[in-house]
């Protein structure tokens, strides 16, 4: 790996522990101004000393982040369908430059296997896969899950290989059960994603599980902004992530406000 893609990776996946807390806030490129984020400054601003990389749009960080913040950023990269079309129609919307002059530590974009655009959307990944490494770009796939696709380690497991053999740096998918097979098939690092909304304690066990079974951190959205304690929700996380924390010691640390 040359210095570059390595000194930006190291941005983002931490040297010291060889682990990441990734916010996810790059929702309203097909969602629009989805819960929590309606404002996306103001969710943000608090939670950013917690978060070692921030997963967001380029109109977001012009928009919302304060350019002296030391967070990396990873910058999504496609998009082009709402919630209202067929999510699987991606293309690449942003350009490397773009992404350079942000000073990003990587850019990601959604793959989705076996739907309607999954050889479109693989062919993408390849595409910006040469660009990136030109300069030296990190590039994070997004294993994204269409409406009848189920989220079982078969699946996860073959989109992530895929994601890899195109040439992914690093990956992100969602838990499931056996998750250790999905880590196992993929030889990039594998990060979590949080998926919709659900009680503290339930999404701290499983972020404990996915650490347990080999992922490399987590790219978690919802389930940190949408909590009734984010600031303390990024926190729990992260000393899971980070430093090991059982899931009872990390819903106290949820718990203080
Ligand atoms: C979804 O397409 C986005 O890429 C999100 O970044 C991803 O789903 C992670 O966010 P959440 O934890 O809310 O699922």
């Amino acid at each position: 790996m040359d210095f570059g893609l390595k000194n930006r990776l190291s941005r983002i996946i931490k040297p010291r522990t060889g682990k990441t807390v990734m916010l996810a806030v790059d929702h309203g490129y097909f969602q629009g101004p989805t819960t929590g984020l309606r404002d996306l400054k103001k969710t943000v601003s608090p939670l950013l000393s917690n978060a070692d990389c921030l997963f967001i749009t380029r109109g977001m960080v012009r928009t919302s982040i304060d350019p002296r913040s030391d967070v990396a950023v990873c910058l999504r990269v496609s998009g082009g369908p709402s919630i209202l079309g067929e999510l699987s129609n991606e293309d690449i919307t942003t350009s490397m430059e773009e992404a350079l002059r942000l000073n990003a530590a990587g850019v990601g974009m959604s793959i989705f296997v076996g739907s309607k655009n999954e050889d479109r959307t693989i062919a993408n990944l390849g595409r910006l896969v040469n660009e990136a490494e030109r300069y030296g770009m990190p590039v994070l796939a997004v294993t994204a899950v269409g409406k009848e696709m189920g989220r079982d380690a078969r699946y996860l497991g073959l989109a992530c290989r895929m994601a890899a053999e195109i040439g992914a740096h690093f990956v992100k998918t969602y838990y499931c059960k056996d998750f250790y097979k999905v880590v196992e098939g993929c030889p990039v690092p594998v990060v979590m994603a949080g998926g919709k909304k659900i009680p503290e304690r339930e999404a701290l066990e499983m972020t404990a599980n996915a650490i347990k079974e080999g992922a490399s951190g987590v790219d978690m959205g919802r389930n940190i902004f949408q909590s009734d304690n984010p600031v303390g929700m990024i926190r729990a996380v992260r000393a899971i992530v980070h430093k090991g924390a059982s899931v009872h010691d990390a819903f106290e640390i949820y718990s203080k406000r």
